[in-house]
């Protein structure tokens, strides 16, 4: 089997994704306010010979009709919430290898904005940076915040197709590849000939001018996406190299990853231009009662308060005022649709009742799979959902942290490396290569002359 493609999950905040684990006394990501927390992680991450990190964030928070979720504050699920982008260059600074993705919206900050940060960042990472593309999670409270009114989800999407064209006009079409000239003697910093004003008028954004830095290792970062819904698997399928999705049944999880595949090739792409990567929390421990008592641990620190908070912030609905007893009736949402999709029944399954939705979606958070097991057995569940799925890799969320990582250091890694299911840990000096060439080893540090950037260049 190729080896896997593995992640990290997190938030600039003090929790994962399911439950509340900075109580447990052997938490520390309460520290998470501070830059040793951060570069103590991205080195171990480094060292270990993991993929990447991936940073989520959201200017969202949990509110329903003006008032925030009292759950949400209290457990410190959703709020507070940092900015992952301030955090990258220290965390590059102490890493060779370590790939990192970062999210920004499509509806927050101006295009030219955002492509200017991405690409100096590129730079300070000498290319280990991707940008995971949303449109926005908790997109009501977002748009509140910058003083803005929701924009339709399908809009969104269109306005991010936009959004996409104006940064790759920018990254691909400035600077030709040999304009910098750093000729000292000659006085010739660049090339005047070969650093181009660039164009673009879209439905939605404008830009005239230059992105004002000379050609970055990867140029365009590493593009990613992570929404599931219809209209966000064909944005996926014309921009997208890597898609998180998240987990579940397998069955759903292999029917979201052939739509991706498809989105790809309707786009005039190649099925395997995309690596798709799934959420999930891997519990183990040197025997499975061990795995399972801190699984139940995990499940103690998890309130259906706590949950419904995440999932009213995510999708606008409030399960704690629904009658349990019935399924959910609305069936589409103006906010994000992957998570209320989920839970509608699917393939001749009868949609489950709201008290069942709340019950999986505190035990599981927004990805979906939890592994549980000593490492051999999360290893062969691991292997299993992947000969099922189709999927390429996994994104990795703490129960605890940092005992989530030494778990998944010290006893999982060695026997996913063993069956041939992770890449062998890097030598010690190994030379860092781009985060695009770490997920596609077969292509360049830049965009593949199959991907529409392509064409953007000078
Ligand atoms: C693994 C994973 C990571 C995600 N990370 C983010 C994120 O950082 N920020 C965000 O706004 N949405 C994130 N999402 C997506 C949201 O859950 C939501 O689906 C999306 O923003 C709305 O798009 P949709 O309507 O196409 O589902 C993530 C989803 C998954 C499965």
């Amino acid at each position: 089997m190729t080896p896997l493609i593995l992640g990290i999950f997190q938030y600039i905040g003090p929790n994962g994704t399911v439950g509340a684990a900075w109580q447990h006394p052997e938490d520390e990501s309460a520290n998470f306010t501070t830059l040793s927390h951060w570069t103590r992680l991205a080195k171990r991450f480094d060292e270990a010979g993991l993929d990447f990190l991936f940073l989520a964030d959201s200017y969202g928070f949990p509110a329903l009709d003006g008032r925030l979720l009292d759950a949400s504050v209290r457990e410190g699920r959703g709020i507070p919430h940092g900015d992952p982008m301030p955090l990258v260059s220290a965390l590059a600074a102490v890493t060779e290898n370590l790939g990192f993705i970062l999210t920004t919206s499509t509806t927050v900050e101006p295009p030219a904005a955002n492509a200017r940060r991405f690409a100096t960042l590129d730079h300070f990472t000498e290319g280990r940076i991707g940008w995971n593309i949303v449109t926005g999670s908790s997109g009501a409270t977002a748009a509140a915040l910058m003083g803005k009114e929701l924009i339709a989800h399908d809009e969104r999407y269109d306005m991010a197709d936009d959004y996409v064209d104006v940064s790759l006009t920018l990254w691909e079409g400035s600077w030709e590849d040999d304009a910098l000239v750093l000729d000292k003697q000659a006085g010739v910093y660049a090339d005047p000939e070969k650093v181009h004003l660039v164009h673009h008028e879209g439905p939605y954004f404008r830009t005239d001018g230059i992105l004002n830095l000379p050609p970055s290792p990867q140029r365009t970062p590493l593009l990613v996406q992570a929404g599931a819904s219809g209209r966000g698997r064909e944005f996926a399928g014309r921009n997208a190299e890597a898609v998180f999705v998240g987990g579940g049944e397998p069955a759903t999880v292999a029917a979201n990853v052939a739509g991706i595949r498809a989105a790809a090739v309707a786009a005039g792409r190649p099925a395997d231009s995309i690596k798709v990567l799934v959420g999930a929390l891997f519990i183990t421990a040197p025997t499975s009662e061990e795995a399972w008592a801190k699984h139940a641990e995990m499940l103690a620190m998890s309130s259906p308060e706590g949950a419904a908070a995440i999932y009213a912030g995510n999708t606008g609905i409030d399960l704690l005022a629904l009658d349990p007893d019935r399924p959910i009736e609305q069936t589409t949402t103006e906010m994000g649709q992957s998570n209320l999709e989920r839970y509608l029944g699917k393939d001749g399954k009868p949609a489950p009742l709201v008290r069942d939705i709340l019950e999986n979606f505190r035990r599981t958070g927004i990805n979906g799979s939890v592994f549980v097991g000593d490492p051999g057995e999360v290893a062969d569940q691991i292997e299993q959902f992947v000969a099922e799925t189709g999927v390429d890799g996994y994104l990795i969320q703490p129960h605890l942290t940092p005992g989530t990582y030494d778990d998944l250091i010290e006893l999982l890694l060695p026997v996913l490396r063993e069956r041939g299911l992770a890449a062998p840990a890097p030598a010690p000096s190994a030379p860092g290569t781009t985060l695009r060439e770490k997920l596609f080893p077969e292509g360049t540090a830049h965009l593949p002359a199959t991907h529409r950037g392509h064409a953007f260049r000078a």
